[in-house]
């Protein structure tokens, strides 16, 4: 059997040239360049070719939080490394890969909002994942909607870490997760 490809790589690029198209309008007449916080480790491929897209002064960081194992949510969110410059009354826009259950991004809003007092909280995520939503959350800027629970991998998506360096968003077949689960017993 075939991998499902849900987007290819110029689907994605489409995508990211226009979340980077709406940015642009939002930010351009920014006094003070608002900081890009990247959600470790997925968001990374998306982040980079998104920044490189946009056309404004801006600064980058990153935040992690774990919540995932294997294929399903544990819906417990963990702050794993914070960011590394204050955003005090700077304009944060935080770069995510997904919204699931919405436990992440629900969890890091408020976490940057007490924590960090900054002037404002924007969200952005290449895809909205509406079916297994818990949280009641909605990102700013969205790539697109999967309107079907699918469990996809590539372009930053990972299955116990593998699979992120692919250049296309598929759902991975059993025969593919079974070689995964093999490497990973390898560790
Ligand atoms: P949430 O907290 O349930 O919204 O989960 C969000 C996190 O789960 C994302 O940051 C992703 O890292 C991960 N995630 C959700 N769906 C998928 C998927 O289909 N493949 C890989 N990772 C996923
Ligand atoms: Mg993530």
């Amino acid at each position: 059997m075939k991998p499902e490809i849900v987007f290819t790589r110029e689907e994605i690029n489409e995508m990211v040239s226009d979340i980077a198209a709406k940015l642009t309008e939002m930010y351009k007449d920014s006094k003070v360049p608002p900081v890009f916080v990247g959600v470790l480790k997925g968001a990374v491929p998306f982040m980079m070719d998104l920044i490189k897209k946009c056309n404004f002064p801006l600064n980058i960081d990153f935040i992690q939080v774990t919540s995932y194992s294997g294929t399903a949510s544990t819906g417990v969110v963990h702050l794993k490394k914070d960011l590394s410059e204050s955003v005090k009354d700077k304009d944060v826009v935080i770069i995510e890969d997904i919204v699931d259950t919405g436990s992440t991004l629900s969890y890091l809003k408020q976490y940057i909002q007490v924590h960090h007092q900054p002037k404002s909280v924007k969200i952005v995520c290449l895809i909205d994942k509406k079916p297994l939503r818990k949280v009641n959350l909605e990102a700013d800027v969205v790539g697109a909607t999967l309107t079907q629970n699918k469990f996809i991998v590539g372009y930053g998506f990972d299955y116990n870490e593998l699979g992120r360096n692919i250049d296309y968003i598929f759902v991975p077949t059993k025969k593919q997760l079974n070689e995964w689960d093999k490497l990973n017993k390898r560790k």
